[in-house]
């Protein structure tokens, strides 16, 4: 099989660490040359070490892409070091602290709205022209908490709501250049923020994470990345505006919310109607003449 991604040019954001990384090797591997970026602190020089030693093209930037200055410099540092734009991956984010609204630290607010909202469409706007140039197209991390809401991170689903929102504009903007957009949706996945030790979530956010969840486990950083793969790949030629749960099936389950809810504030209403056959529907497949009912 031909590599997926042969002479693409791809940014991806985040790209030193968790899903960052896979989206990384993932695209080397299938042919693309790579832009990791990330911040100072982040191993973004290993990520680029490893797939120049398994034979791959990739240069590391690092920089806060949430600021214009910052999301122009690596998209001209990408055209300049190789001649074109093809892929961009949305891939930053944060998710810094658990708490009921009520107590929801500001300074954790705005922290995601820079990394979440800002960076997004700070790449976005800058990555465009070039887009236009290859039609090439974008992918961005929303979440499921983007579409359904996360509790004990209220502000989080709202910021991943941005990013599915915009990017919808984006991609029927912008289907008329040639561009496409697209929406990676994960779950619960295997890195620093869904454990207690490593991320803010406390022990019983961090089972309720994965109790929900269909499929019973979190999914895997490169399980997220083949998705990714496929989206930013020319075989999804006419998808755009798609948003793809990687999810383990967690945003169409129910979840085990009711149990947090304690007994007084689960009574039912007593009602006025005078019903008597709420249960009594067709629940079993009966042997009734179908007569009429004259
Ligand atoms: N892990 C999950 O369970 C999960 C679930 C749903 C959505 N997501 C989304 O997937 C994406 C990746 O998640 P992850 O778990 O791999 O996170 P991660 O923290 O492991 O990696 C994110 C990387 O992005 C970098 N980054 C953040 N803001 C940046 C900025 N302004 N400029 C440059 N680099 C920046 C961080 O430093 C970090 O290295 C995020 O957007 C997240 O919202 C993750």
């Amino acid at each position: 099989m031909s590599a997926r991604l042969q002479n693409k040019v791809a940014i991806v954001t985040g790209g030193g660490a968790g899903i960052g990384e896979a989206i990384c090797k993932k695209f080397a591997r299938e042919g693309a040359a790579v832009i990791v970026v990330g911040l100072a602190s982040d191993p973004v020089r290993e990520v680029v070490d490893e797939i120049l030693a398994s034979g791959g093209r990739a240069i590391g930037y690092l920089g806060d892409i949430s600021y214009e200055e910052a999301a122009k410099d690596c998209v001209e540092v990408a055209v300049k070091e190789f001649g074109k734009l093809d892929i961009l991956v949305n891939n930053a984010g944060a998710f810094p602290a658990v708490s009921t609204i009520d107590k929801y630290p500001t300074d954790a607010f705005e922290y995601m709205i820079k990394n979440n909202v800002y960076s997004n469409f700070m790449m976005t706007r800058a990555a465009i022209p070039h887009l236009q140039k290859t039609h090439g197209n974008i992918v961005s991390a929303g979440s499921e908490a983007g579409h359904m809401g996360e509790p004990q991170n209220t502000p989080y689903g709202g910021t991943k709501g941005f990013v599915h929102a915009f990017q919808r504009g984006v991609a029927v903007e912008q289907a008329k250049f040639g561009v496409r957009s697209n929406i990676v949706g994960p779950g619960p996945i295997d890195t620093a923020w869904t454990h207690k030790e490593t991320g803010p979530m406390d022990a019983k956010m961090e089972k309720m994470t994965t109790q929900g969840v269909p499929l019973g486990r979190r999914g895997t950083p490169e399980e997220v990345a083949n998705v990714y793969l496929f989206l930013a790949s020319d075989e999804a030629s006419y998808v755009t505006g798609a948003t793809y749960y990687v999810d383990g099936g967690v945003t169409i389950s129910k979840g085990p919310h009711g149990d947090e809810v304690p007994s007084n504030l689960k009574k039912e209403p007593v009602g006025g109607l005078n019903l008597k056959h709420s249960k009594d529907g067709n629940t079993k497949i009966r042997q009734e003449a179908t007569a009429s009912m004259s």
